[in-house]
């Protein structure tokens, strides 16, 4: 009989077999879930991204153009007024983050949430800049200073990002990346 559960049943530390009637098609089909290691270089190596700032590619998903990374500021900077398309979930790691555009100060454990026809412009005003874990999604338009377009970026352009590193520096490409 169904129940409402006021919280998941916890009281079994083992693995129980559930009757889910897909299990092969979902093996066969689904890229499945996994681990990267965000703390170390193993899983993916710090690519730089201008002089100031690096990113940690974590994964690609080319068929709904999300992708997920670490942006590294390493000191004070500034990431130049972006248009979205998509959706972004972003959590401050270390350091501090705000947009001139909004009130609020990111601090580490913050939920930042952008939301499709933002524009905005990240600084960090900390002395040693901000880590900024995000899940984005769709298309992300930059502008100049006279806010004439310059260039879109994707799940395509974080692709060749990682991989034009990799190749550069001898870093085979892995395949965990890709969803
Ligand atoms: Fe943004």
């Amino acid at each position: 009989m169904a129940t409402k559960l006021k919280a998941p049943p916890s009281d079994t530390k083992e693995i129980v077999d559930v009757p889910w009637a897909y299990r092969d098609t979902v093996a066969r089909l689904s890229p499945g879930g996994r681990y990267i290691d965000a703390e170390t270089d193993v899983d993916s190596p710090w690519v730089p991204f201008g002089d100031n700032a690096a990113i940690k590619h974590l994964s690609f998903d080319v068929r709904t153009n999300t992708y997920s990374n670490i942006l590294w500021m390493k000191g004070p900077g500034t990431i130049g007024t972006h248009l979205h398309r998509g959706t972004v979930t972003m959590v401050t790691l270390t350091g501090s983050v705000r947009y001139l555009e909004y009130d609020w100060v990111g601090t580490p454990g913050g939920l930042i949430l952008e939301t499709p026809g933002e524009a905005h412009t990240l600084v960090t005003e900390h002395p040693e800049g901000c880590k900024l874990f995000g899940w984005m999604n769709g298309p992300i338009e930059f502008y100049d200073a006279q806010g004439t377009y310059m260039d879109t970026v994707d799940v395509w352009w974080f692709i060749e990002h990682y991989e034009n590193h990799c190749k550069e520096h001898g870093i085979p490409i892995n395949q965990k990346l890709y969803l």
